[in-house]
C-alpha cells in the first residue's frame, strides 16, 4: 500500500504572532512568546503551525509586506529565537509552516528601493512598471485595499502595479533572475528545518497587467511547477496555496500530485454564503446554508481523487466563526462545537485560527476610531465618499472587518487576558473573563476539549481521511448532513445549523462517536429531531 503523506492525517493551527503572545511586554506577540505555548499546542495536538509572517517588515500590511526575507523582525525576535523554535517544535513533533509572501515585496525591500531609482536600473524589471495613459492610471486595475492598483513613482514618471497596498509593490515574475532570487530564499528556509510553506495569493503571480487579468494568469502553473522542481519537490514537505480566484474547473490543477505543484489549495467560495453574489464582502446578507453546503460538496467531490482541501471557517482575513454563523451568545458553546465539527467531518486538512479552538468572538466595534487594519480603513472612507450612511458600514466591518481576527488571544482572565504584561499593539476582546485558554482547559466540556477529541479522531480513523463524501438533503435549509464512506464503513455527520429544532431522518440505527450534546450509546435516526446547533457523528449500524 502506498503510505499516504503525512500532511492529508495533520491538523494545522495557524497563528498570528503579533496577536498570540507577548514575552518581553513591548505589546506585541513575538517568537519567544511562541515557544512559551507550546505546551499548549501539544495539548492541543495539532501537527503544524503556521506563522504568518515574522520577517522584516516596515508593517504597512502587518508583515505582508517584507523588506528582508532573510531577515525575521526585531519585535518579533532574532533569527537565533526562529532557529530555537523550530527545534523545539521538532522536538514536540509539530511542524513549522513559514508564510511565504511573493506576490510583492514591501516598497522598502531593496529590490524595490534600486528598482525605482531609474528606467535602466538592475532590478527595474523585478516589478510592473507602466507609463501612464492620458494624465492617469495605465488601466483600470484595482487594488484589494480600494482604490487604483496603479502608483505613480516620480522618481522615474511610471507607475508601478500593486494588487494590495502601495506600499506592496507587485513582483514581475516573467523576470527569471527574480524568480531564482524566490527558490533560493525558499531554499534558505528549507534548509533551516521547516516543514513546508504557505503560499500567499498564489494565484495571483501569473497575472498579465495589460490585459487586465489578474488571477490564473496563463503562466501560474508553469511557475508552480519550476518552483516545486527547484526547491519542496523532492523534499517531503507541505505547501499549500492561498487561491481567492480557483473554481472548481482549474482548482484541482494546483494539488493534482501528478502535475507536481503544490499539495493543496485554500480556497474561499465557502465563505461566499453570506454575501451578495458578485459584490463585495461588505455587501451582507443572511448565511444561505443550501449555497454553503454546495460549495462545500462541489469542492469536496472535486478534488476526492486528485487534489486535496483545505478545510478552514476562519484566518486572520475572515471574523470570528462563531460570531459569524454560529450564535456568540447563549449558544457559544454548542454552535462552536457544532462548526468544528461539519468541518473536521470532511476530506482535506482542517486548519484551526488562534483561538477559535476556545470560541473567540467577533469585537464590539463602536465606531471606525476601534479599527486598525489599512483594508477596513480605506473601505470606511470609500464608502463615506461614496455616500453610504455611517451605521451601514459599521454593520459591514462588524460582520467582515479583519481586526475581528487580531485581537489578542485570551489566555486568561488577568489584565490583558493574559497576552502582554505591558500594553496591547491592538486589543483584547472585553470577553476575556469568560472567554480564556485558562477556562477551557479546566472544563472537561469546553470547546477546546471537544477540538482535542476531533483532532485525535482524525488520527485514529482512516475514514475521516480517505472516506468519501456525499452530501444528504441537499435542500434542507437547517440542517448540514453529509456521509463519509470507507472500507465498508459509514459515518453520518448531521448537525443542526441553527438555534430552532430540526427534523431529520435516515433509515437505521447510528452508534454515536461524537456528539455536543448528551446522546445515548446509539440512536434511531428514522426520527431525529435535533436541538439548538445540535451536532452528531455517528456509525450507521
Ligand atoms: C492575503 C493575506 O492573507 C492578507 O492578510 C494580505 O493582506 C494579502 N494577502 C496581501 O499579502
Amino acid at each position: 500500500m502506498v503510505k499516504e503523506k503525512w500532511w492529508k492525517s495533520s491538523v494545522v493551527y495557524q497563528i498570528y504572532p503579533r496577536s498570540f503572545c507577548d514575552s518581553n511586554g513591548d505589546g506585541i506577540g513575538d517568537l519567544n512568546g511562541i515557544h512559551s505555548k507550546l505546551w499548549y499546542l501539544r495539548e492541543l495536538g495539532v501537527d503544524v503551525i503556521w506563522l504568518s509572517p515574522v520577517y522584516a517588515s516596515p508593517n504597512a500590511d502587518n508583515g505582508y509586506d517584507i523588506s528582508d526575507y532573510y531577515g525575521i523582525s526585531p519585535e518579533y525576535g532574532s533569527m537565533e529565537d526562529m532557529k530555537a523554535l523550530i527545534l523545539e517544535c521538532k522536538n514536540c513533533g509539530i511542524r513549522v509552516i513559514m508564510d511565504l509572501v511573493v506576490n510583492h515585496t514591501s516598497d522598502e525591500h531593496p529590490w524595490f528601493v534600486e528598482a525605482k531609482k531609474s528606467r535602466d536600473n538592475p532590478y527595474r524589471d523585478y516589478y510592473i512598471w507602466r507609463k501612464g495613459q492620458a494624465g492617469g492610471p495605465p488601466n483600470g486595475l484595482k487594488s484589494g485595499f480600494g482604490g487604483s492598483a496603479w502608483e505613480y513613482s516620480e522618481e522615474t514618471g511610471e507607475y508601478y502595479l500593486h494588487f494590495y497596498h502601495k506600499k506592496q509593490p507587485d513582483l514581475n515574475w516573467e523576470n527569471e533572475a527574480m524568480r531564482k532570487e524566490i527558490w533560493k530564499m525558499m531554499n534558505f528556509w528549507i534548509d533551516m528545518g521547516i516543514g513546508g510553506f504557505r503560499m500567499d495569493v498564489i494565484d495571483v503571480i501569473g497575472k498579465i497587467p495589460d490585459q487586465e487579468i489578474k488571477e490564473n494568469g496563463p503562466r501560474l502553473h508553469q511557475y508552480l511547477q519550476e518552483m516545486n522542481r527547484e526547491t519542496f519537490g523532492d523534499k517531503n514537505l507541505m505547501t499549500v496555496g492561498e487561491c481567492w480566484g480557483a473554481d472548481i474547473e482549474n482548482g484541482s490543477l494546483f494539488s493534482d500530485p501528478d502535475r507536481r505543484e503544490l499539495d493543496m489549495i485554500f480556497q474561499f467560495e465557502q465563505m461566499l454564503a453570506d454575501q451578495v453574489p458578485g459584490k463585495q464582502k461588505w455587501d451582507l446578507r443572511p448565511l444561505e446554508l443550501r449555497r454553503l453546503k454546495q460549495a462545500f460538496a462541489k469542492w469536496q467531490q472535486a478534488l476526492d481523487e486528485k487534489g486535496w482541501n483545505s478545510l478552514f471557517w476562519n484566518s486572520h482575513d475572515l471574523p470570528r466563526i462563531v460570531s459569524r454563523w454560529g450564535n456568540d451568545r447563549e449558544y457559544r458553546v454548542q454552535s462552536a462545537k457544532m462548526l468544528a465539527t461539519v468541518l473536521h467531518g470532511m476530506k482535506g486538512t482542517p486548519y484551526i485560527y488562534q483561538g477559535e479552538e476556545i470560541g473567540m468572538t467577533n469585537y464590539p466595534f463602536s465606531g471606525i476610531e476601534d479599527l486598525v487594519d489599512v483594508e477596513s480603513v480605506n473601505l470606511y472612507h470609500e464608502r463615506k465618499r461614496a455616500g453610504y450612511r455611517e451605521e451601514d458600514i459599521m454593520k459591514s466591518l462588524r460582520a467582515k472587518a479583519r481586526d475581528n481576527a487580531r485581537t489578542s488571544m485570551q489566555w486568561n482572565g488577568g489584565r490583558e487576558g493574559g497576552f502582554t504584561e505591558g500594553t496591547p499593539w491592538y486589543r483584547v476582546n472585553p470577553n476575556y473573563r469568560e472567554i480564556n485558554v485558562e477556562r477551557a482547559l479546566e472544563d472537561p466540556d469546553s470547546i477546546f476539549h471537544y477540538y482535542k477529541k476531533l483532532i485525535r479522531l482524525r488520527k485514529e480513523e482512516p475514514i475521516l481521511i480517505q472516506g468519501s463524501f456525499l452530501l444528504l438533503c441537499p435542500e434542507d435549509e437547517t440542517v448540514f448532513a453529509y456521509m463519509r464512506e470507507w472500507n465498508g464503513k459509514q459515518w453520518l455527520i448531521l448537525c443542526n445549523f441553527y438555534e430552532n429544532p430540526a427534523g431529520f431522518s435516515y433509515s437505521g440505527k447510528g452508534r454515536v462517536i461524537l456528539s455536543n450534546y448528551e446522546q445515548d450509546p446509539v440512536v434511531g435516526l428514522e426520527q431525529v429531531k435535533l436541538r439548538p446547533y445540535e451536532a452528531i457523528v455517528c456509525e450507521i449500524i
